[in-house]
């Protein structure tokens, strides 16, 4: 180990290192972690090292200072991995350790360029400034040269992030014909906007995109601004979500903070359309609040904030395992949104298999019954989970 830990060393010290990815796991284990992919990044003007962990499901990141990123990332090689593929400008270092801890380090050509890093140090957007944006211009977040406003950086941060976000999706969407996408609770729409502006104008996707919202007077001024925009695909419509029923097939349900159990009731639209994609930020998780009793819980739950943070996470984990046990492989990510609150959860699914169904439905049914819970998303979609089925005939 010791050849390695120089290696390591010498990489992190002279900044050289542009990724590094560890793989196979010494034992397995389904719960645990498959790969790790490290790459430098800055964050407020310092260098940190992003470890991205890949599950079977999710991927987690965290950030490490450079000044203490050697130790964690030997500790991968001595505890977990047993590769590993360290990638500088000059050349790429393939790591093997023996089930004895026998360590050998290949030099290999390098694959990576120092633009890779540069790309990595500083952050380059979906939608870039300095060039100007027809809607950003319209909703006041750039100015006619493409200056982002001093004040609405966060906002223009935040599009950002969630572009990138559906960017990740876009191999789950269908190709060669029309996309249908509908936005439920869309409000004032900057996100609506722009994956249109992304989807349709930068990815020359054909689209079209319904948003839904109960508010007449904000529909109305998303209607002028689209038209004035040009979007001729993008409609607004004033309606309930649970009431919509104008189209048979969606391929991508958006829904961001959309209220409470308005937010299962689009869950519950798009897995009957069998979407191939939904993005949804839930808010206002009011429903299990109501309902979650477990002496055991007591500590946590006799405070009303702690009871009140622990029914809205617990709310959300209820919907991922729900959208698993549907045909969906659900991610939760962090999603920056100032606007709301600082910080919210955003619910990534796309159609595929999220595993044995028979375990995820037997940890499912521990857990809500843990917290005696009546979630609206199961009741409404007990049709579609089999095993609810064959459970409450028993
Ligand atoms: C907090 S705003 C979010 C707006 C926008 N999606 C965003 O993230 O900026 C929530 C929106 O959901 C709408 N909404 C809540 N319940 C709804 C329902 N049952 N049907 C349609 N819209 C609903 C509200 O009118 C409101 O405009």
């Amino acid at each position: 180990m010791e050849s390695l830990q120089k290696l390591i060393h010498q990489l992190i010290d002279s900044g050289e290192l542009i990724s590094a990815t560890l793989s196979q796991r010494r034992k397995r284990d389904p719960e645990g972690f498959t790969k790790v992919v490290i790459k430098p990044v800055e964050l407020k003007k310092s260098l940190y090292y992003q470890f991205a962990y890949h599950y079977s499901n999710k991927v987690t990141h965290e950030n490490i200072p450079a000044a203490e990123v050697e130790r964690p990332l030997m500790e991968l090689f001595e505890e977990t991995m047993r590769q590993g593929l360290l990638c500088t400008a000059d050349a790429d270092y393939q790591i093997l350790i023996s089930k004895k801890y026998k360590v050998s380090i290949l030099t290999k050509t390098a694959t990576k360029t120092q633009a890779d890093l540069n790309h990595n140090r500083k952050k380059r957007y979906i939608l870039d400034e300095g060039e100007p944006v027809p809607f950003l211009v319209e909703l006041g977040i750039m100015n006619e040269n493409g200056k982002v406003l001093a004040k609405k950086y966060d906002k223009f941060r935040q599009i950002n992030r969630f572009l990138e976000m559906v960017q990740d999706i876009l191999p789950a969407l269908p190709e060669g014909r029309e996309l249908t996408i509908v936005d439920f609770g869309c409000g004032k729409s900057y996100l609506t906007f722009a994956l249109y502006h992304y989807l349709n104008i930068q990815q020359r996707r054909p689209l079209r995109i319904v948003g839904l919202d109960l508010k007449a007077d904000v529909i109305e001024h998303c209607s002028q601004l689209a038209e004035r925009l040009h979007y001729d695909k993008l409609r607004f419509l004033v309606g309930d979500i649970a009431d919509y029923n104008e189209l048979d097939q969606v391929d991508m349900v958006v829904t961001l903070h959309a209220c409470d159990t308005a937010t299962d009731a689009a869950l519950e639209k798009a897995v009957r359309w069998g979407a191939s994609a939904i993005l949804s930020v839930p808010c206002c998780q009011h429903e299990l609040f109501a309902q979650v009793q477990n002496d055991e819980l007591s500590p946590l739950l006799s405070h009303g904030i702690l009871k009140e943070r622990f029914s809205a996470l617990a709310t959300d984990a209820i919907r991922a395992r729900l959208l698993d046990l549907m045909g969906y492989r659900t991610q939760l990510l962090e999603f920056i949104d100032m606007e709301h609150t600082p910080k919210n959860i955003l619910i990534r699914a796309v159609k595929g298999s999220a595993g044995d169904q028979a375990t995820l439905w037997q940890e499912y049914t521990v857990f809500r019954n843990m917290l005696s819970a009546n979630p609206y998303l199961e009741n409404a979609c007990r049709d579609l989970l089999p095993q609810a089925a064959e459970t409450s005939k028993a």
